[in-house]
């Protein structure tokens, strides 16, 4: 894992604070700014956006900085449909995806944090590679040991197929996990419900037949059992999952597995 510095004093004081000239509406945007390799401590700057040049999403106002009014802000974003899950993020005090959510869903001032409980790569940018380690040990792929047929795919019922539903949608925001305060506490071991949700969503696959193993691997003390159902999980997610429910589900998975 990369080590990443941390900032001397972690309250952010106030920065700098970009008027937006002649705008007849206003809506200001407070941003969390931090370079690790530059500055001693975090700050907060302000930006006013003129809404009559801007478009609605919160994502639509982070862009008019980055382009227009200060090009030293550090995000992430690609789809801007809330597909990639790239653009995740603390607004107002919720873990999020920015191009998801309308300004006018807020009132008064805007407050944009990194995802909590990250090491911060710069400004909105939340290191991210400890996660998706996490996500790779679940082995996240089809597992079979039979060969598919040879005149076509593997199938499934529609009844089979549905288990899918409420798991393939998930993004890999990672909102959910870092609003999880066992995630914040144990996040070297404990796998956080984005990475739970995930290996569900195997687990729950007619096609998959590793079951067994993938269970094994998920019953440990720590990597599964952190979970102590706060739900903050399920009250973030931004597509409107539920991790909670899926970690239930691999528990009760593996108390019949360990009975039969
Ligand atoms: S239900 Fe479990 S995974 Fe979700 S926030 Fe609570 S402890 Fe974390
Ligand atoms: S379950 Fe929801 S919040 Fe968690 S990673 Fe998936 S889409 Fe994001
Ligand atoms: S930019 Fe892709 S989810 Fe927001």
């Amino acid at each position: 894992m990369v080590e990443f510095s941390l900032p001397k004093n972690s309250q952010p004081k106030p920065g700098k604070h970009y008027p937006a000239q002649g705008a007849k509406r206003v809506r200001r945007v407070e941003v969390y700014r931090w370079n690790p390799d530059t500055d001693e401590n975090p700050r907060i700057d302000s930006y006013e956006i003129d809404l009559d040049d801007c478009g609605p999403m919160v994502l639509d106002a982070i862009l008019k900085i980055k382009n227009q009014i200060d090009s030293s802000l550090a995000f992430r974003r690609s789809c801007r449909e809330g597909v990639c899950g790239s653009c995740a993020m603390n607004i107002n005090g919720k873990n999020t995806l920015a191009c998801t959510q309308s300004m006018a869903d807020y009132a008064g001032t805007i407050k944009i944090f990194p995802l909590p409980h990250m090491a911060v790569v710069k400004d909105l940018v939340a290191d991210m590679s400890h996660f998706f380690e996490q996500y790779a040990s679940i082995q996240p792929w089809l597992s079979n040991q039979n060969p598919a047929p040879s005149d076509g795919e593997r199938l499934q019922s529609p009844e089979q197929r549905a288990k899918l539903d409420g798991l393939y949608e998930c993004v890999l925001c990672a909102c959910c996990s870092t609003s999880c305060p066992s995630y914040w506490w144990n996040s070297e071991r404990y796998l956080g419900p984005a990475v739970l949700l995930q290996a569900y969503r195997w687990l729950a696959d007619s096609r998959d037949d590793a079951d067994q193993q993938r269970l094994e691997q998920l019953n440990d003390a720590f990597k599964l059992y952190r979970c102590h159902t706060i739900m903050n999980c399920t009250d973030t997610c931004p597509k409107g999952l539920n991790p909670a429910k899926a970690i239930a589900e691999i528990k009760q998975q593996l108390l019949k597995h360990e009975r039969d």
